[in-house]
């Protein structure tokens, strides 16, 4: 079956979206799943099931809308704090997760990868997961990249041991160390900054994502959990990204008064 078709500019005026005012790179703190599955008297988990359908729908909205990156926290480096069963049952949930969706990604097209530390989640997974990678590597549509036992810290200290291990081995000077030196040993080298930053269930806080890659990114809050947050909220985040002038610390043209 192919692709569900791209949204049409008409299709995009008429949800008030302009195909020019979208964010390039999309990414989304999915938090709720717990507080959501408690108010409706379910486990945790449930929750957490439930979250995987607002996935679905957040990859088939954003692929049609022709975003170029789509990335999801799933599991942050401090994760591992909650109680056994929870993480037991939420690494089943992503193993099956990742073998459910494969293909889903090859019939959109997408491109799958992931962000984190690969030493800690069992390899059964990362067989599951680096098979999709493989599979997905020569497509072109929309990136889609799960962050996985990932901690921005974490991976800040990752690339500060790879940049002094080069200037040990005399490959690099610490006066050749840039920005961009940084950007190219973090989990994301070779991705674009995100532009949007959706956090649901209401904190206002980033809680480790991807701390150098937001420095300009706008970030869009709401109350509603993950397992409810619908197309219609996105639409509306990405109107409300529209709207936000970003001045990435300079001034807006026309206006230096
Ligand atoms: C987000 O939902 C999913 C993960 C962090 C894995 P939570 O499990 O954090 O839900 P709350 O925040 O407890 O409601
Ligand atoms: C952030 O949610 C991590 C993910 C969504 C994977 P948390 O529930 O872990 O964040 P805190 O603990 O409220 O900061
Ligand atoms: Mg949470």
């Amino acid at each position: 079956m192919a692709a569900d078709p791209p949204y049409t500019s008409e299709n995009l005026n008429r949800l008030g979206l302009r195909r020019e005012r979208l964010p390039q790179h999309v990414a989304a703190i999915m938090d709720g799943n717990g507080r959501w599955a408690k108010r409706q008297g379910l486990p945790r988990i449930e929750g957490h099931r439930r979250g995987v359908q607002t996935v679905r729908m957040m990859i088939e909205e954003c692929a049609r809308l022709n975003i170029g990156q789509l990335t999801l926290y799933c599991f942050s480096s401090e994760n591992w704090k909650r109680p056994p069963l929870e993480l037991d049952l939420l690494m089943g949930l992503l193993r099956r997760y990742v073998i459910a969706e494969r293909e889903e990604i090859m019939r959109q097209g997408i491109r799958f990868s992931t962000i984190g530390r690969t030493d800690r989640i069992s390899s059964t997974i990362w067989k599951e997961v680096t098979t999709t990678i493989e599979l997905s590597r020569k497509n072109t549509g929309m990136r889609l990249c799960l962050a996985l036992d990932y901690g921005g810290r974490d991976e800040l200290t990752h690339a500060v041991k790879a940049i002094a291990a080069q200037v040990q081995s005399g490959e690099m000077t610490p006066d050749a160390i840039c920005e961009k030196t940084i950007s190219d040993h973090l989990y994301t080298a070779g991705m674009v900054d995100p532009d949007l930053v959706i956090r649901t269930a209401g904190e206002m806080r980033v809680s480790n994502f991807l701390l150098w890659q937001i420095s300009y990114a706008e970030l869009w809050v709401t109350e509603k959990c993950w397992p409810e947050f619908s197309r219609d909220d996105l639409y509306q985040s990405f109107r409300d990204f529209a709207a936000r002038e970003r001045r990435f610390g300079g001034l807006v043209e026309n206006r230096t008064e």
